[in-house]
């Protein structure tokens, strides 16, 4: 009776593909949701937009500010314990192991605590991390509204003291193209090493396309 039963595990495979499709649609359409984290598409054009934040020396500052360079995003906060300092000390060495190529990019990070990552907070933290680093806040609505644009979803979480609270948010890394443009998009975890390889690439076939060569584009 060996056909029988594979005939009834296929059936239940198919079952339990039509229960994970189902549970991975509900998750999607309810992405908005507090609790569940929107994850961005893999790179393109719907990441990255128009945001008015302060720099970490008090200018205003604005995405066409970086128009015309490239730049390594990231958003997060100040108070993060482990996951900030590991996603921007990883920028840090991806920069530092592309040597001359890595003075074209800027390395961002963009604050979702503005209450307590005032202009002073970012400038002292920053500088922890590279001296090209610029640190960005604003109000509540720009750092709202820079968030959005980039599909970081950010929530605080509320605890027993107002002033120690957490920050949820998702932790990824955007290589932005210099017409702000969004070209890569590097999950939490990537290693120095990849990236820098990675933004290698890219860098690369930038040069590719603007010395006259046919650009070949999926
Ligand atoms: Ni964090």
């Amino acid at each position: 009776m060996l056909a029988k039963r594979l005939i009834r595990i296929s059936v239940l495979s198919v079952f339990a593909l039509i229960a994970a499709a189902g549970i991975a649609w509900y998750q999607v359409n309810n992405a908005e949701g507090p609790t569940t984290q929107y994850v961005p598409p893999v790179s393109g054009a719907e990441v990255g937009g128009p945001f008015t934040l302060l720099d970490h020396t008090g200018q205003e500052v604005t995405d066409e500010t970086f128009h015309g360079q490239y730049t390594l995003v990231y958003f997060g906060f100040t108070f993060c314990p482990d996951v900030c300092p590991t996603e921007l000390w990883t920028m840090t060495q991806a920069i530092e192991l592309l040597g001359e190529d890595g003075d074209q990019v800027a390395p961002l990070f963009i604050t979702v605590d503005p209450e307590r990552d005032t202009v002073e907070a970012m400038a002292s933290y920053v500088t922890l991390f590279h001296p090209r680093m610029v640190g960005l806040t604003g109000s509540m609505e720009q750092v709202g509204e820079a968030a959005r644009v980039y599909r970081v979803y950010y929530a605080k979480v509320e605890g027993e003291d107002p002033d120690h609270y957490l920050m949820d948010h998702s932790a990824f890394v955007y290589l932005m193209g210099p017409d702000g443009r969004n070209l890569i998009l590097f999950g939490s975890g990537t290693s120095p090493e990849r990236m820098a390889e990675t933004i290698r690439e890219a860098l690369g076939d930038a040069r590719v396309e603007t010395s006259g060569l046919p650009a070949v584009r999926g």
